[in-house]
């Protein structure tokens, strides 16, 4: 049994997307700062409207998945084919942009606090132009066990409403008060690594400090060992490397340059707007 160590530190930085939403971004940062399939990780944490009023206007993807977990606030997505759902809090959406999607992230409301956090989950090139699909999941359908919520991936006998598949991902939320130790089982092989937005973390038997609103990249193991002398809160994700080129423009992620052009031409033509949009199943 090998426990996972901290193997590198992506301090979030301040960046901004759609029509200005103020965010901490780490992972996808700068170009190549990923953690295969890990495309992006950003936090949105604000008191303050003007930070986060202007929301995502209408945008397309192409290539991958997007999540969305909301902490606070109320989040309302619409796609092209009219579909529309609503984020509150401890809500996610779990979207496979796959071949395209295009569609609008809005803020409900004009005071108070907007939290959560957005991943890009990367797809094997087989499944990237397969049909957009999508899934909003109410908090009540997410278990949680001992402060730990299950959003994706198992723990303690508890299966996420989102479970295997090509990068059998893992997202838990966790809390921990001061002194507390959590301990999990992650794949061995799969890339892993933590987020603490909440107070600081110390991971590995060598309790090796993750701060404050940073990620915290893990070496590969069986297991995984977190503990907090102030008590903290911590995403932890992993999933199954992909080991596929990468070429990124903006929200379309390819595997060659002429993909990417595909996509844009694609959306420039209005092809995205027809393409079908079908409720996310899981893998049998
Ligand atoms: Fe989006």
């Amino acid at each position: 049994m090998k426990t996972r160590e901290l193997q590198r530190i992506i301090e979030s930085i301040p960046a901004s997307d759609g029509a200005g939403v103020k965010l901490r971004r780490s992972l996808g940062a700068q170009p190549g700062l990923r953690h295969d399939p890990f495309l992006m990780l950003d936090e949105f944490f604000s008191d303050d409207p003007d930070d986060y009023l202007a929301g995502f206007p209408a945008h397309p993807h192409r290539g991958f998945e997007t999540v969305t977990y909301m902490l606070d606030g109320h989040m309302q997505h619409k796609d092209n084919h009219g579909n529309t759902g609503d984020l509150g809090p401890g809500d996610v959406q779990w979207m496979s942009a796959a071949r395209g999607i295009i569609h609008s992230e809005m803020p409900q409301q004009t005071e108070g606090r907007m939290r959560g956090f957005q991943l890009w989950l990367n797809l094997p090139a087989k499944e990237k132009m397969r049909p957009a699909a999508y899934r909003d999941i109410p908090s009540s359908q997410i278990p949680s066990v001992d402060g730990v919520k299950v959003i994706a991936g198992r723990y303690k006998g508890k299966t996420g409403p989102i479970h295997g598949g090509s990068t059998d991902p893992y997202y838990l939320d966790v809390h921990l008060s001061p002194g507390e130790s959590f301990e999990a089982e992650l794949p061995e092989g799969h890339g892993a690594f933590v987020y603490v937005y909440e107070g600081e973390a110390a991971v590995g038997e060598k309790s090796s400090r993750v701060p404050n609103r940073a990620a915290g990249l893990l070496s590969d193991g069986s297991q995984l060992k977190v503990t907090s002398k102030d008590g903290a809160r911590l995403l932890v994700l992993a999933g199954k490397p992909l080991r596929e080129p990468i070429v990124q423009y903006g929200p379309f992620v390819m595997n060659t340059r002429e993909e990417i052009e595909q996509a844009i031409a694609d959306y420039q033509s209005g092809r995205f707007s027809s393409e079908a949009i079908g409720k996310l199943t899981l893998p049998a």
